[in-house]
């Protein structure tokens, strides 16, 4: 018998739900050649989303698909190797297409291409390095690879904020916006977490791909689709869960798509016939259990003022942190401090802030925290 839940890889056929207007959206934008940028929360789904597209569009005579992951980018040369070697593999239909295209389309780069012998993947091609000087023949592959073949390229780029994170990155944000907006028979897929990072490369004037594209911003899957997925998945199995679990689940997990995967899997491993609250209160302990070395870490690498001004957040005081007696209260030094810790907190990825509001990047933190309080005082 199949799992009933997943979490920790994209959802895919069976265990993909909703996302029914932002399917149709990327759908017509990949159609009509328009860039779009992803952005959400981490774990509500975006990997999830492209793939499904990707899945739809498979077998389209004109419009190819190709995608990449961007998070072990830490140079320019590493981007640069990644997008070359992922668009000759995955615009290549045979082995031999694979060989001749790497050494047509990237000749300068010769003989930097090499073959492995892995017998559970036969042919398969690298490049070693890819030094900025052939940066130029590398971002225009996609164009001169379309064009050969009379086929419209979407270039899916997964976790872009990296691209934000290089040394240098504005100028290479220049370049790669220089050249691709040039190019008329490619079009790109842009996404990713770490909202504040997107936000400057995307949302700013001042910034090299403001304006870009259609922005998509991502938001929970309505929980009317989570009645339907979570209570078929316990009949199937002759178990049942009442819908007011089923809110607590979504509610506690704050929408979450993998926290919700994971809470109702938990609480479907210990249901026998029926959930009842006992059973909800141990999967959720469970679900902090299974955080906590991690919260633990991050608690630890905190400094005395970040942990002030968690105590504060956790007290509801986001809206008015900067005022002099919450300050006081919380002992947080000054409004300048108060800037510099919410810089600090963004980076680590602990806290999201919009506006005045500020939050908890991840929704199960909190609860841990409400647990934990020991551990501030
Ligand atoms: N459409 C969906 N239907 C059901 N579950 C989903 C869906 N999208 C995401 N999930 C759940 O959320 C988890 C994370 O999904 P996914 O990896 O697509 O998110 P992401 O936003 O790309 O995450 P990250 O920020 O880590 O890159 C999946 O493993 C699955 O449990
Ligand atoms: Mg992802």
């Amino acid at each position: 018998m199949n799992t009933p839940f997943i979490y920790g890889v994209a959802a895919e056929q069976m265990y993909f739900t909703d996302r029914e207007n932002e399917t149709k959206r990327l759908l017509l934008n990949f159609e009509n050649g328009l860039n779009t940028i992803i952005i959400s929360p981490r774990r509500w789904g975006k990997t999830s989303l492209v793939n499904r597209v990707f899945e739809l569009m498979k077998d389209h005579q004109q419009i190819h698909i190709v995608r990449m992951d961007a998070f072990s980018v830490r140079t320019q040369e590493d981007f640069y190797r990644l997008f070359a070697t992922e668009i000759i593999k995955q615009t290549a239909t045979r082995t031999e297409e694979l060989l001749e295209n790497a050494k047509r389309f990237l000749s300068s780069l010769v003989p930097v291409v090499t073959m492995s012998a892995d017998p559970m993947n036969p042919v398969s091609f690298s490049l070693k390095s890819v030094n900025r000087e052939y940066g130029e023949d590398v971002l225009t592959l996609p164009e001169r690879i379309a064009k050969e073949k009379g086929i419209h390229l979407i270039i899916c780029i997964d976790e872009f904020q990296q691209i934000g994170e290089l040394s240098d990155s504005v100028t290479f944000q220049k370049k790669l916006r220089s050249v691709w907006q040039h190019q008329h028979a490619v079009s790109y897929c842009l996404y990713g977490s770490k909202r504040h990072l997107l936000m400057n490369m995307f949302g700013k004037r001042s910034y090299p791909f403001y304006k870009f594209g259609d922005m998509l911003f991502l938001e929970r899957i309505p929980i009317e689709y989570w009645y339907e997925y979570i209570q078929s998945r316990f009949i199937q199995a002759g178990k049942h869960i009442d819908a007011p679990f089923v809110d607590d689940i979504y509610t506690y997990v704050d929408g979450n798509s993998s926290y919700v995967q994971q809470l109702s899997w938990l609480v479907w491993a210990r249901t026998d016939k029926e959930v009842n609250a006992e059973i909800l209160s141990e999967a959720k302990q469970d679900l902090l259990h299974q955080n906590h070395a991690l919260f633990m870490e991050q608690i630890n690498s905190l400094t005395s003022y970040q942990l002030h001004f968690i105590r504060a957040i956790m007290a509801g005081k986001a809206s008015e942190i900067n005022r002099k007696e919450i300050i006081e209260e919380f002992e947080l030094g000054s409004s300048a401090n108060i800037a510099t810790i919410k810089k600090a907190l963004q980076k680590k990825e602990l806290i999201e802030i919009e506006g005045k509001n500020i939050s908890f990047s991840d929704p199960i933190f909190i609860h841990w925290l409400r647990q934990n309080t020991y551990l501030f005082s």
